[in-house]
């Protein structure tokens, strides 16, 4: 469906027209004064200067066109040259049926989709994850949907950090923990074990014991650094603890990802970008885009329009070992090998963004995508405690994931439980998805390249701009539905929406008619805080709607059914908005 603020200036526009001026003018916008009208039209006063004309007469002239038009409940021309308009309530009740009519309500699909890979999550295998890989997996998620919905062929790839110290820490440790296994015996010559060595729990100690000792006894990094060597250099031990590590933290990191419904299309990740690095380093070299300097073979990526200083790319360090870049750009190769992407969008802290500038330049100069593909790095602010430090645990560390999601679901919890009654049994599982909204929605609500605040308290709250009240307004609805069905309604028997019976009514219909624009738009500036801002606006709406309106103990049987249409289709603009931020609403709370 066209848009519905086209839709009224496409009208003004002929009668711009018919009236002699350019159409161009014709634009309408929401009202800023809604105490005066509705939209507005500002053309006639950029109009007056092309037209040297008072822009008063203007307006007029075109207002006089449109005095009939059954599109308009009044539109007048005021002083200095606006058009205030107020839509009529058909115009407005027509567009939202179309809406109700329309299995995507009104939204139109990419004519031309494109393959877009997504690169998020980006947790580093056996490591604990933070803050920054939750925010990339709960923004990266909502980014996928939202291109997955608007048209595209989208590849959500975790992209493991699998190739890393980490790996060598693990391996000495272990080798000094558990000397006898037969991963440390030379001359062992039989298959190795098919059962890992050591379960997630031990292997979450083991990392950051690992990690500690390293810091202390320098022959202990020595060996980690040798181990790492070995792993990448193929040893059939290493490669075989590597496989183990792999699988536990796999497997656990699977669980953590669908606690928080992020879900990936693919598992890749660093390890698998190793056999294309050899010769992506030759050809740049052959090329002449890589050259040595102190050692090192960089690629130049500076730009002369360069307001900061750029530093080469790295792609081979002095001792010839592969650095971050090169395996990112090697990831590249085989993603233009597997998928040919239009288009690919990066999620980490805004940190790297200094790593994606020189990959993505390098990237484009030795040719590895296409010059037309499209590069873009979305970089995440900090979330901050209520100090506006780093956000640390009540102890004072850094968080834990489970924890984190504890915490909130606590909260959740004792809100539930200060006035309803519940068992013990329902509000759990009813907590978990409500607590899910309160984390997802406080962080998709700001604007991702910004900080914020991380306030559990207004976080979960039922009021206000959050999760919970959201789901609170999705939960009204379905038990308006539900009793509606009890009285012997037929929901589906609702099969038009009609028009509005009263302001607060209409008002919610101008919300829903917004639905495609804010899409379009969540899109285009791959911004899901539009949408949050959009559901926020429209439970607002909702709710004024419900203070202001018997509906179910309305008489007329013919306007309940108009009502119970408005209710379906807000609930499932709603349900649509949420689904594409990553989260669900339960039946009650
Ligand atoms: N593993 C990295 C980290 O923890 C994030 C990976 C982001 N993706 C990428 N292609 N570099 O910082």
């Amino acid at each position: 469906m066209k848009k519905f603020l086209d839709e009224i200036s496409d009208i003004m526009a002929e009668a711009f027209e018919a009236c002699g001026y350019e159409t161009k003018y014709a634009k309408v916008t929401v009202s800023n004064r809604p105490d005066l009208c509705e939209y507005q039209c500002n053309g006639a006063m950029a109009a007056a200067k092309a037209y040297k004309k008072a822009p008063i007469m203007i307006a007029k002239e075109v207002v006089e066109k449109l005095q009939e038009h059954p599109a308009f409940g009044i539109i007048e021309a005021v002083n200095p040259g606006f058009i205030n308009i107020t839509l009529s309530e058909k115009f407005v009740a027509a567009y939202v049926d179309g809406m109700y009519q329309d299995a995507d309500m009104g939204y139109e699909k990419a004519v031309n989709p494109k393959t877009i890979v997504i690169d998020y999550g980006g947790a580093n295998v056996a490591k604990p994850l933070h803050i920054g890989h939750l925010r990339s997996a709960i923004i990266g998620e909502s980014i996928k949907r939202i291109a997955k919905y608007a048209g595209h062929h989208v590849i959500g790839d975790v992209h493991l950090g699998d190739w890393g110290l980490q790996m060598g820490l693990i391996i000495e440790e272990l080798r000094d923990r558990k000397p006898e296994l037969p991963y440390f015996d030379e001359s062992f010559e039989g298959e190795y074990p098919k059962e890992a060595p050591f379960t997630i729990s031990e292997l979450e100690q083991i990392y950051p014991a690992a990690s500690a000792r390293s810091k202390e006894e320098p022959e202990f990094m020595e060996r980690a650094h040798q181990a790492t060597l070995k792993l990448q250099s193929g040893d059939k031990a290493c490669r075989a603890i590597w496989n183990h590590i792999m699988n536990v933290s796999k497997t656990d990191l699977k669980k953590n990802y669908d606690n928080l419904n992020v879900s990936f299309d693919l598992w890749k990740g660093e390890s698998d970008a190793q056999e294309f690095i050899p010769d992506m380093v030759q050809d740049m070299i052959d090329k002449g885009f890589a050259h040595e300097s102190q050692g090192a073979m960089v690629v130049d990526v500076a730009e002369e329009t360069d307001s900061k200083e750029i530093p080469p790319c790295i792609i081979r360090k002095s001792d010839g070992a592969a650095l971050y870049a090169t395996s990112d750009l090697a990831t590249m190769i085989q993603r233009e090998r597997d998928f040919a992407p239009e288009r690919y969008i990066y999620m980490t802290d805004k940190r790297q963004e200094m790593h994606f500038t020189q990959v993505f330049r390098a990237a484009k100069k030795t040719g590895i995508v296409k010059p037309e593909t499209e590069l873009t790095f979305l970089g995440f602010g900090t979330m901050n405690g209520k100090d506006g430090k780093p956000f640390k645990t009540r102890a004072g560390g850094v968080m834990r994931l489970e924890q984190l999601v504890e915490d909130i679901n606590e909260a959740v919890y004792n809100r539930m439980m200060e006035n309803r009654s519940m068992t013990e049994e329902e509000a759990r599982e009813i907590v978990k998805v409500i607590g899910l909204a309160a984390l997802k929605y406080g962080d998709l609500s700001n604007q991702a390249s910004k900080d914020y605040i991380f306030d559990i308290d207004r976080f979960t709250s039922f009021e206000g701009n959050t999760g919970p009240y959201i789901l609170y307004t999705i939960v009204r609805i379905k038990s308006i539905l539900s009793k509606y069905a009890e009285q012997g309604g037929d929901v589906l028997a609702a099969s038009e929406i009609k028009s509005p019976v009263n302001l607060s009514e209409k008002n919610l219909m101008m919300v829903l008619a917004k639905y495609n624009d804010v899409m379009e738009q969540a899109y285009a500036e791959i911004a899901p805080h539009k949408i949050c801002q959009y559901i926020y606006e429209l439970s607002d709406a909702f709710n004024s709607f419900y203070h202001e309106t018997k509906i179910l103990s309305e008489e007329n049987a013919d306007v309940k059914k108009g009502f119970i249409a408005v209710l379906v289709l807000t609930k499932r603009v709603l349900e649509q908005c949420i689904d594409l931020l990553g989260f669900e609403a339960p039946e009650r709370m």
